[in-house]
């Protein structure tokens, strides 16, 4: 699995010939001004939640690439009722397409859409293919159910927020990633606005004084697990 951070939450999963993109939000992003909305592929968008900075690009994408949509059910009737394909689970529900299987699992956090509307109850996702396993967690607080991820899946690498503020911060996203028992994080959620800007050193080095190594990595770029 190719893992790209394309800035803020929006992450995109090269996985068995096919590319899962999740909350795309870019070009509102004043750090993603290089990511060219319109050279991204997508098979499948997946969404945590309805929240503008996970959402933005979704209707721009999905038109061009014809991707379906996964999300909970709230947010993905509201777009197959403007016409997208899709396809909704719910929390603890499990579904596989292209031998991919994505669960949809807890967060903390709230999801309704830029116009108030509801946007049914925010999750994360454990997705799976060939042995590998990765858990993007979404906008969350840490939370207890984050124990129940390893006693179904072995993650190879766990895609946290670290921004603090509306999500947790690095001091939580450490006893996160205890929870999930997952050594290999990838940070996301920090340094797009000024209320979840971090110390990035810092937040390395939290990380490392505890065996664990946090991964920041410029926008456009890969990690590989
Ligand atoms: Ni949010
Ligand atoms: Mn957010």
């Amino acid at each position: 699995m190719q893992v790209t951070y394309l800035g803020h939450a929006c992450i995109s999963i090269r996985i068995n010939n096919k590319t899962i993109l999740i909350d795309p939000f870019i070009t509102a992003n004043p750090l993603a001004k290089h990511i060219d909305v319109a050279k991204l592929a997508a098979d499948y968008i997946l969404i945590t939640h309805a929240h503008q900075d996970h959402i933005l690009d979704v209707e721009t994408i999905a038109k061009r690439t014809g991707a379906k949509i996964i999300s909970n059910y709230e947010i993905v009737m509201h777009y197959i009722g403007k016409g997208f394909s899709g396809h909704p689970i719910n929390h603890g529900g499990t579904c596989e397409f292209d031998a991919i299987k994505i669960k949809y699992v807890n967060a903390i956090h709230t999801s309704s859409f830029p116009d108030g509307t509801y946007g049914g109850q925010p999750g994360g996702f454990v997705i799976s293919h060939n042995g590998k396993t990765i858990y993007v967690a979404g906008d969350t607080a840490v939370t207890y159910d984050m124990q129940l991820i390893p006693m179904h899946a072995k993650l190879d690498l766990a895609v946290l927020p670290i921004g603090d503020n509306f999500t947790m911060g690095v001091d939580d996203a450490i006893i996160a990633a205890d929870f999930v028992q997952c050594a290999k994080i990838l940070g996301c959620h920090y340094d797009t606005f000024p209320p979840i800007e971090i110390d990035k050193n810092a937040a390395v080095n939290k990380f490392k004084a505890v065996e664990k190594e946090l991964h920041l990595i410029e926008i456009g770029s890969s990690v590989t697990i």
